[in-house]
């Protein structure tokens, strides 16, 4: 086998064939997410969510032939001595070593970057978990995805919860806007994203330190490659302060579907139902922003329970849950 590193912004033969592998494991390895489309696929192996460092590389076997691929993401500023991974075989040859050789190449490579461990998400029950356990990798907290079937929440229901939610809610005022975050409120949004840094995370593992910059960063590398995002956001009338901020993103690639991204409560202001109004409120604006979307999917750690109490109150389901799977370099044998 022949594991070659390539540019994903320049090489599209090599990226669409990483595609295609990952494409046809989707309905096995994720049967209840949407299908991954190419734009938004080359968006995050071009780069992912920030600047940090990626590298894309390709097996073949001896005729040529794609057989497996990783995507190697070396953060830079947070978890400098961590690495993350994507790395996939086609099910048709799977179970014959090419993932346990994919392995031991990227372990290399992340080893050679100054890495000391490597990780990899894989939903419960599946091949990726099976052999993150197989290859001695130890699991994380369970992440668990909910999926919100849009007429499970009418809008009477809507409605209903937002009342609720605004009894408690004094003193605040809503306000959204479509696309980036407007200049004005980046830093706030960006303490807002540091605000979920006390949600349940995996041992050892350092939250992103969000700033203005990594936010416009962030957000107009996901427009670029076809998201596009909608914002709630609920303002502290007494001191102009955003307290709390939703965000749907929606992938012009997957008709149909809607993703939550962050929702985050800034502490001090916790306990006035915000999340559960903000949530309510988003939802009713993405009604009528895009009809069309009729799923949304969301994932939180199993144990946090206030942002799990308000998406099963709004009627999210159980879907899957999913794990990081953690490999200690410096025990395993090279
Ligand atoms: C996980 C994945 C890369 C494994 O690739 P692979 O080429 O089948 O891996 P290998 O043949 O080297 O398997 C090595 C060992 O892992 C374990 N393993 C692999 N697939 C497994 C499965 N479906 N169930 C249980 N154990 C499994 C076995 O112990 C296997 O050894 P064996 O075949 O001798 O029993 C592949 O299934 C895949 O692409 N999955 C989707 C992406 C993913 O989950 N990536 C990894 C996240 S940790």
């Amino acid at each position: 086998m022949h594991i070659e590193q390539f540019d994903p912004a320049s090489d599209a033969d090599r990226l669409k064939a990483c595609y295609d592998i990952v494409a046809a494991g989707v309905p096995i390895d994720h049967p209840n997410l949407p299908p991954w489309p190419l734009e938004s696929f080359t968006g995050k192996w071009t780069r992912s969510y920030d600047s940090a460092p990626m590298e894309a590389w390709l097996a073949t076997d001896e005729s040529g032939e794609p057989a497996g691929c990783y995507l190697l993401r070396l953060p830079d500023k947070e978890n400098v001595t961590r690495a993350r991974v994507i790395l996939e075989v086609p099910p048709v040859r799977r179970r014959t070593g090419i993932g346990s050789q994919l392995l031991a190449h990227c372990a290399d490579r992340a080893r050679q970057e100054g890495r000391t461990h490597l990780s990899a998400d894989a939903r419960d029950g599946s091949a990726g978990a099976g052999f993150g356990e197989a290859v001695g990798a130890i699991a994380g907290i369970p992440e668990v995805n909910r999926i919100l079937d849009i007429d499970d929440a009418p809008p009477a229901r809507l409605a209903e919860l937002r009342a609720e939610a605004e009894q408690k809610a004094v003193g605040y005022s809503l306000l959204s806007w479509p696309g980036p975050t407007p200049k004005e409120h980046l830093d706030q949004v960006a303490e807002l994203n540091n605000a979920i840094e006390d949600a349940p995370h995996n041992e050892g593992v350092q939250p992103t330190r969000w700033d203005a910059q990594r936010i416009t960063e962030m957000e107009q590398h996901s427009i670029a490659y076809g998201i596009s995002l909608l914002t709630v956001a609920a303002r502290n009338d007494a001191t102009g302060e955003l307290a709390a901020l939703t965000q749907i993103g929606i992938d012009r690639g997957t008709p149909g579907w809607g993703f939550q991204f962050l929702t985050a409560v800034l502490a001090a202001h916790r306990g006035y139902r915000l999340g559960l109004l903000v949530k309510v409120a988003n939802l009713e604006q993405l009604a009528s922003a895009d009809p069309s979307v009729r799923r949304i999917l969301t994932g939180n750690a199993g144990a946090n329970r206030y942002m799990i109490a308000i998406n099963e109150l709004i009627g999210f389901h159980v879907s899957d849950i999913y794990r990081s799977w953690e490999l200690d370099l410096t025990a395993l044998s090279r």
